[in-house]
């Protein structure tokens, strides 16, 4: 059985417990970061954490644990439930009061949950043989640069694109690819040009994507940021998403429309190797 970190407490993960007045669970009023671990390590981690003060500060919420104990408790739980290859879950509210849309955030504790989930990353059937994408309109909030709890739009996207035969789905706002449902988009044009759009309040400023473009940039590889219509990604010469969990994903067809001829390509291929290997140097 998982161990779990609940406030302050490393317990067997069928006595966590959270009050049903966590804000977390009546208004979506939380945050949350998740990190991979390969071999043992933390990816990216530092910016997961910048990333979390980041939200909580758009949120205005109370950040009540530093930064050195957050490593702490992630190490602790990596070493607890033996995770080689996973991912560790860490989810932040504003805490739990009585239902009021109101609240005084000095008067509430956050509620801070951690918990890892063991599971292969690199060797993956996405990895190998790449994934399918629909896509679907982007009905989300106009705040999707910070990473709320509040994934039910993302959630249902991902079950109407298993519905349709697909992995995932890319979302289109106003004409243009915003991002996947948990996950950046990116294309590659016949000509060779990286692209994935500008960051913006429309999408999550992802971890991946921007160590993938550092180290694309110290290999003088440009990745350029432009919006790109779903017409231009179905007629790339390749396509991909990037994120914590599937590091640089392949993309082998959207809306059934064959990309690279229905195998992950050269270039992003070559993208996840470098991915891998610099993120690996730097885990900790
Ligand atoms: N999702 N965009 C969205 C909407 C996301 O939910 C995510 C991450 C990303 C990629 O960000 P990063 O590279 O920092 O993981 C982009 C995580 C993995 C999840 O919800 O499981």
């Amino acid at each position: 059985m998982r161990t779990v970190y609940v406030n302050g407490a490393y317990v067997p993960e069928n006595e966590a417990k959270v009050s049903v007045f966590d804000r977390g669970f009546l208004f979506g009023d939380g945050i949350y970061e998740v990190a991979s671990v390969l071999g043992g390590k933390l990816i990216d981690f530092p910016a997961h954490m910048a990333r979390l003060h980041r939200s909580a500060g758009e949120l205005g919420m109370r950040f009540t644990v530093s930064d050195d104990d957050l490593l702490a408790i992630h190490r602790e739980l990596v070493s607890r439930n033996n995770v080689d290859e996973g991912v560790v879950y860490l989810q932040m509210t504003r805490g739990a009061i009585d239902r009021e849309f109101t609240f005084d955030t000095e008067k509430l504790t956050p509620t801070l949950v951690l918990f890892t989930q063991s599971r292969a990353l690199i060797d993956t059937e996405v990895a190998k043989n790449g994934m399918k994408i629909v896509s679907i309109p982007d009905l989300r909030w106009g705040r999707c640069d910070i990473k709320t709890v509040q994934l039910l739009y993302s959630s249902l996207g991902k079950m109407e694109a298993k519905a349709r035969g697909a992995d995932d789905a890319w979302l289109v706002r106003d004409g243009v690819v915003t991002e996947g449902t948990s996950n950046n988009a990116f294309i590659v044009t016949s000509e060779g040009a990286i692209i994935t759009r500008p960051l913006s309040h429309s999408i999550l400023p992802g971890i991946t994507r921007a160590a993938l473009m550092a180290y694309c940039a110290a290999n003088g590889t440009t990745i350029e940021e432009r919006e790109f219509t779903i017409e231009e990604a179905r007629g790339a010469a390749e396509a991909f998403i990037t994120s914590a969990s599937v590091f640089v994903g392949p993309v082998i067809s959207i809306d059934g429309v064959e990309i690279s001829g229905g195998k992950p390509g050269p270039v992003t291929l070559g993208l996840r190797k470098t991915y891998l290997e610099e993120s690996l140097k730097r885990a900790i």
